[in-house]
């Protein structure tokens, strides 16, 4: 039995895309539907609000979304609604079309948004994790970091390739904006000689050795995954520092950027987003607001926004330990 306070339900997606989003909008939509509430599609994330860009959706709007990348609700970083003026603007779009709910599916910016909207207006909103970055809290994994771990692995496996063949040494930078989640797995997933991260400091003299004693263990080929946003430069930088000490290497540099971003969604995040567009649904209609869904040890699990984007999740301990073992 619906809450007697939300009937309409606004879905948007904010900041980067990430693949899993196309799911979770449909979860939204058709259990929405079950529950018998009303779906409307805001476009452009905050951006398409502002601008009255909104749509009634119906069940057979996300038929056949399901399994595509990117988000056809379209998404922005929007910069007029960090301005009172824009989301007061926002707000008023919102209740000329009778929107009494939330469901916001997006990074760490999109959920700040969220959160601030609700402080100002009190309209009920519930953040689900979408982004490939995987960092924030209140969730084990968020929608799409699967997926860009997969394609992160499937490509370096392809570089490793060319990596053996010309015995060279490759730096792939991978993404993550400052979050080491995606190389840390793409480290162990592609067997990589080292994996830097920006939580973690690595000497460049630290990298040399590792090298020199694989080099000694007669390794056919090297693949160090750098992690964007670490202090000390990017894959670019970093490989220009190692061949001063090692002019000997044949070095190559690949930045996977925005690869990482795109693709059909794995299972994982297919059933992840899936589970989460029905608990924000749920979530809301049993008078849950300004909380994030997630999901913890296989269990549905709300946090307060205002908790989920503190920047504190942590690289697993264990899987960096696990990484560095298998990299000797
Ligand atoms: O947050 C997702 C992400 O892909 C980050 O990994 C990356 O740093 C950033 O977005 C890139 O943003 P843009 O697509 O705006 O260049």
């Amino acid at each position: 039995m619906a809450n007697k306070t939300v009937t309409r339900i606004g879905v948007l997606t904010s900041g980067g895309d990430a693949p899993g989003m196309n799911a979770a909008i449909r979860a939204v939509v058709r259990s929405a539907k079950y529950y018998n509430l009303e779906v409307y599609g805001i476009f452009r994330g905050y951006e398409g609000l502002i601008q009255n860009d909104i749509k009634k959706l119906e069940n057979r709007d996300v038929a056949y979304i399901l399994e595509r990348g990117g988000t056809f609700l379209k998404s922005a970083r929007s910069q007029e609604f960090r301005t009172s003026e824009g989301r007061k603007t926002a707000y008023e779009n919102l209740k000329s079309h009778g929107i009494d709910a939330l469901v916001v599916i997006g990074g760490d910016g999109s959920l700040t948004g969220a959160h601030l909207f609700y402080k100002e207006f009190g309209i009920p909103s519930i953040g689900l994790p979408g982004t490939i970055d995987n960092d924030l809290s209140g969730t084990d994994s968020t929608i799409g970091f699967d997926t860009a771990c997969n394609t992160a692995i499937e490509a370096i496996d392809k570089i490793r390739d060319t990596a053996s063949s010309h015995d060279r040494l490759f730096f792939v930078e991978v993404m993550g904006r400052d979050a080491g989640f995606i190389a840390v797995n793409a480290g162990i997933g592609s067997g990589a000689a080292a994996t830097l991260i920006p939580e973690r400091k690595m000497p460049v003299e630290s990298l040399i050795e590792r090298l020199k004693s694989r080099a000694k263990a007669k390794k056919q080929s090297n693949i160090v995954i750098v992690a964007e946003g670490g202090k000390s430069g990017g894959a670019l930088e970093i490989s220009k520092k190692v061949k001063k000490f090692l002019p000997t290497y044949d070095i190559r540099v690949t930045i996977l950027g925005h690869l990482q971003r795109g693709g059909s969604p794995t299972s994982f995040d297919r059933l992840l987003a899936s589970k989460l567009g029905v608990a924000a649904v749920e979530g809301l209609i049993h008078g849950k607001e300004d909380v994030m869904a997630g999901v913890i040890n296989n269990k549905i699990v709300y946090t307060p926004i205002k908790r989920a984007i503190v920047d504190d999740k942590e690289v697993d301990e264990d899987d960096f330990r696990v990484a560095k073992i298998l990299s000797q």
